[in-house]
C-alpha cells in the first residue's frame, strides 16, 4: 500500500491513505469528511466540486490528490464559519441567493478566487468568471447581486 498523502486542507495538515490518482473531490468528501465540494458531472464541467488551490479556483473532480501536494486547499467548509462567515456566504445569505444550494459551494469558491485576484469586479467579469458554474435552478441574478453585495461590503 502506498504512505499515506499529507494535504493542506482549510489551514490544516491532513492525512490520506489513498491511491495517488484519486480525484482530489473523492479524497476531500470520502476520507476527510468535508462534505461541502459537491460532485456533479465528475468530468470538469459543472463547477459544482470548484475549490481554491492556492487562492485559484479549481475543479477538484478532475484533480488528481498527487497533484495538489505542496499546495493550500481551501474548501467551502473551511472560507467562513456559522459565527464568522465569509462576506460572500453573509451576502448569499442576505439575499437569498440559493435555491436549491447544490451549485453554492462551487459558485462562492469560484466568486472567492475572483474576488482575490480581482477585488473590484464588475457585473460583466462576474459573470464571466461563473461562465462554467452551471446553476439548474436558475438563480443567476441573484447570485450575481451577493457577489456585488459582497464586493460593496469589503
Ligand atoms: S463535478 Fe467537477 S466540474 Fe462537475
Ligand atoms: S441553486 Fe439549485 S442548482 Fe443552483
Amino acid at each position: 500500500l502506498a504512505p499515506p498523502l499529507t494535504l493542506n486542507v482549510n489551514g490544516a495538515d491532513r492525512t490520506a491513505a489513498v491511491d495517488p490518482e484519486t480525484p482530489l473531490l473523492y479524497v476531500l468528501r470520502h476520507d476527510l469528511a468535508l462534505l461541502g465540494t459537491k460532485p456533479g458531472c465528475s468530468r470538469g464541467q459543472c463547477g459544482a466540486c470548484t475549490v481554491l488551490m492556492d487562492g485559484k479556483s479549481e475543479r477538484s473532480c478532475i484533480t488528481p490528490v498527487h497533484t495538489v501536494l505542496g499546495k493550500q486547499i481551501v474548501t467551502i467548509d473551511g472560507l467562513g464559519t456559522p459565527e464568522d462567515p465569509h462576506p460572500l456566504q453573509s451576502a448569499f445569505i442576505e439575499l437569498q441567493a440559493a435555491q436549491c444550494g447544490y451549485c453554492i459551494p462551487g459558485i462562492i469558491t469560484t466568486a472567492a478566487g475572483l474576488l482575490d485576484h480581482n477585488p473590484n469586479p464588475s457585473r460583466a467579469e462576474i459573470v464571466d468568471a461563473l461562465q462554467e458554474n452551471l446553476c439548474r435552478c436558475g438563480t443567476h441574478t441573484r447570485i450575481q447581486e451577493a457577489i456585488e453585495l459582497a464586493v460593496d461590503r469589503s
